[in-house]
């Protein structure tokens, strides 16, 4: 397994990849090729993927507010799960952030998300019941 940089030519792949991993996107909204194509020229660095010769089977799209690096979008290809893909997807994605100078690594999980919760466990992260996620957004496509 490889983890390099996606580009645009990965796109079909990326989303072929969500759909099997049952991860919601947005495919109209920031999720679309478009958007996607945009973020990458912005931050090439962010966007992620595990490789098994030429078949993306995981990757994650990082992002950055300048005081935190948020990990998104992290999704293993359901046949190639309990193999540590993820576990190198985060790893790799904080040593890229680090880069950028970032020093907190934070993710959205759902509620109902246990695996992926013990995921980031066992990566270190801790879990914050207090907060509650607030968020405003011009329409459920963004
Ligand atoms: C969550 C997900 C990314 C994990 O990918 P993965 O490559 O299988 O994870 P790893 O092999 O790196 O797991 C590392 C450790 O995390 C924990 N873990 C991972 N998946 C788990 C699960 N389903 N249940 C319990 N623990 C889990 C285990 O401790 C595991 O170590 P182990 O296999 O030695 O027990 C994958 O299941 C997935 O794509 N799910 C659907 C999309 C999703 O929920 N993404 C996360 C959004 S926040």
């Amino acid at each position: 397994m490889q983890i390099r940089r996606l580009s645009i030519a990965d796109y079909e792949a990326l989303v072929e990849l969500w759909e099997r991993a049952k991860l919601h996107y947005k495919a109209r909204g920031r999720d679309s090729k478009e958007e996607i194509a945009a973020q990458m020229a912005a931050n090439p660095q962010f966007f992620l993927g595990a490789f098994e010769g030429d078949r993306l089977v995981g990757a994650v799209v990082l992002s950055s507010d300048m005081r935190r690096g948020w990990i998104n979008r992290l999704a293993v290809d359901p046949g190639f799960r309990r193999r540590g893909i993820a576990k190198a997807l985060i790893a790799e994605s904080e040593r890229v952030l680090k880069e950028a100078g970032i020093k907190v690594f934070a993710v959205h999980i759902e509620n109902w998300n246990t695996g992926s919760k013990e995921l980031f466990r066992k990566c270190g992260y801790v879990e914050h019941r207090d907060v509650t996620y607030f968020s405003k957004r011009e329409s459920n496509e963004v």
